[in-house]
């Protein structure tokens, strides 16, 4: 890439001018966008990988479909399944992936412009990425409350019951108890309309494990101004990736593509000690 700015022609969109552009100090405003890709090399299996993918994985539960799980009119009817799959999925026992580092290390070095996840795992949090350099577009573990009164229930009182794989009930009005995850049926927090212009701002657009096939976060990457470089991190080649002169394809682990990044950008010792301090 020239010192100016992102690579300007077809044989230069690589990894390598990808770095030299970092390097040149002209990618000030890097935006990150995730999907449970990111977290696989965790344990966490993502959703639509053949065989591997927790979509392929919910016989056991009997649903209609498989997204019904995550689907809020049949989680009124039948909360069940939801808690069984909660239990292997709830925060605590998993532990970031060097990408959620790099993820960190950006944002230390000041060059986060915002992570935009659709994962509600909490493992952007745990890598040390700063709060308010995160949107949860598809909400988190973090907090639950109950569906019908809006009424949150206490932290330490879910933790029990998803522990136990039985359903909370709201103390107050008995209704079903529900953890701030964005279900389908239901809208993305208010945090990610109001945020997602920064994807319209950013010198960088890095999206990492994603099968892109979820709107409105899908549209994300549209709004990466032209010119503007879109790397993939991905096992395989996704959404609109690849129809624009600048976007950058690193297809396979996403683990090998960020620390072949971080060896170009010279970080592998800061990513590897950021990774240890987690
Ligand atoms: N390295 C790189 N890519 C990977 C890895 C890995 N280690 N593991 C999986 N992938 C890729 C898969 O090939 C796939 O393209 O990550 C993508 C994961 O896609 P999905 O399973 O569809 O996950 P995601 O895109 O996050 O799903 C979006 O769907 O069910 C809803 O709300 C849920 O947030 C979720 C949304």
């Amino acid at each position: 890439a020239s010192a100016a700015g992102p690579p300007a022609t077809l044989e230069e969109r690589s990894l390598e001018a990808v770095a030299d552009y970092i390097k040149s100090g002209n990618a000030r405003r890097i935006v990150v966008l995730t999907g449970a890709g990111i977290s696989t090399a965790a344990g966490i299996p993502d959703f639509r990988s053949p065989k591997t993918g927790l979509y392929s994985n919910l016989a056991r539960l009997k649903l209609p479909y498989a997204e019904a799980v995550f689907d809020i009119s049949y989680f009124r009817n039948h909360p069940e399944p939801f808690y069984v799959l909660a239990q292997e999925l709830y925060p605590g026992k998993f532990h970031p992936t060097i990408s959620h580092a790099f993820i960190a290390l950006l944002a230390e070095k000041g060059l986060l412009q915002m992570l935009f996840t659709q994962n509600i795992d909490c493992l952007e949090r745990a890598a040390g990425v700063p709060a308010d350099k995160i949107v949860e577009a598809h909400g988190s573990f973090a907090t639950q409350r109950c569906i019908e009164c809006r009424v949150e229930f206490p932290d330490a009182e879910m933790r029990a019951h998803v522990t136990r794989g039985d359903v909370p009930k709201c103390n107050e009005c008995k209704g079903l108890v529900k953890p701030d995850i964005t279900f389908f049926g239901e809208a993305l927090p208010r945090d990610f309309s109001e945020k997602s212009h920064n994807t319209a701002m950013a010198d960088l657009v890095l999206i990492i494990g994603t099968s892109l096939t979820v709107y409105p976060f899908a549209s994300l990457p549209e709004m990466a101004r032209k010119g503007i470089p879109r790397v993939l991190f991905n096992m395989e080649k996704v959404g609109s990736l690849g129809s624009r002169l600048d976007d950058v394809l690193e297809l396979g682990a996403c683990d090998d593509g960020i620390r072949k990044l971080a060896e170009l950008l010279g970080w592998t010792d800061e990513l590897d000690d950021t990774w240890r301090n987690i």
